[in-house]
């Protein structure tokens, strides 16, 4: 069973969200953490690395700070590069990834007031991620409900490891494709 996930923030060094949100992972079995901005510095995402990455996945997880309402920029290329090819060129291998579970993951700046139909957004973070929704929807994946870490940096440590736990909790109790595959069978 392993879970992948996708980690797209392009100062990560200076992360105190998502750094914490990563630690509530640790020694959790079968994760595969990838970091897009440390693996792919230059922007040149390998298209085979990438594929044989979601084909192993049973879960998919994107974990990113909201940039703009929106992913930070290379995990849209990510998807560009990655799932472009995988299901318009090559559908019958991407049929194998029917199912896949995907959770996002998303710190933002802005308290979780903002992020109500009646807040300063207009919106709830399920709604700014419709395009992700698409996507799932597209790809056959089953959508999960999004895990957002709200007022980031108004958060202390405690506050933050305790997000982390949370994170964890999310991740273990998140289907995967092979016990959504045994429910339909
Ligand atoms: C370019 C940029 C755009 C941002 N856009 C938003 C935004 O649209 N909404 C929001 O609530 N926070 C926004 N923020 C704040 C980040 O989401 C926040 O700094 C991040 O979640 C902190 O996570 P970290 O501690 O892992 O870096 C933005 C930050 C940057 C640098």
């Amino acid at each position: 069973m392993k879970t992948v996930v996708l980690l797209a923030h392009p100062e990560f060094a200076a992360s105190r969200a998502n750094r914490a949100l990563l630690a509530g992972l640790d020694d959790l079995p079968g994760m595969e953490i990838t970091d897009l901005y440390a693996l792919y510095p230059d922007g040149k995402i390998d298209y085979a690395l990438e594929r044989e990455r979601v084909l192993r996945a049973d879960r998919l997880v994107l974990q990113f700070p909201l940039f703009w309402y929106s992913t930070p920029p290379l995990l849209k290329h990510w998807q560009d590069t990655v799932l472009t090819p995988l299901f318009y060129l090559e559908p019958d291998i991407a049929a194998a990834t029917t199912g896949l579970p995907i959770l996002t993951a998303i710190t933002t700046g802005g308290p979780s007031a903002n992020y109500r139909l009646e807040g300063a957004t207009g919106n709830t973070v399920e709604g700014l991620l419709a395009p992700l929704i698409a996507t799932a929807r597209r790809c056959g994946w089953l959508w999960q409900a999004p895990f957002a870490l709200h007022d980031v940096r108004n958060l202390d440590d405690a506050a933050l490891a305790q997000a982390g736990e949370a994170y964890r909790s999310r991740i273990r109790s998140a289907p995967t494709r092979e016990r959504q595959l045994e429910v339909l069978a």
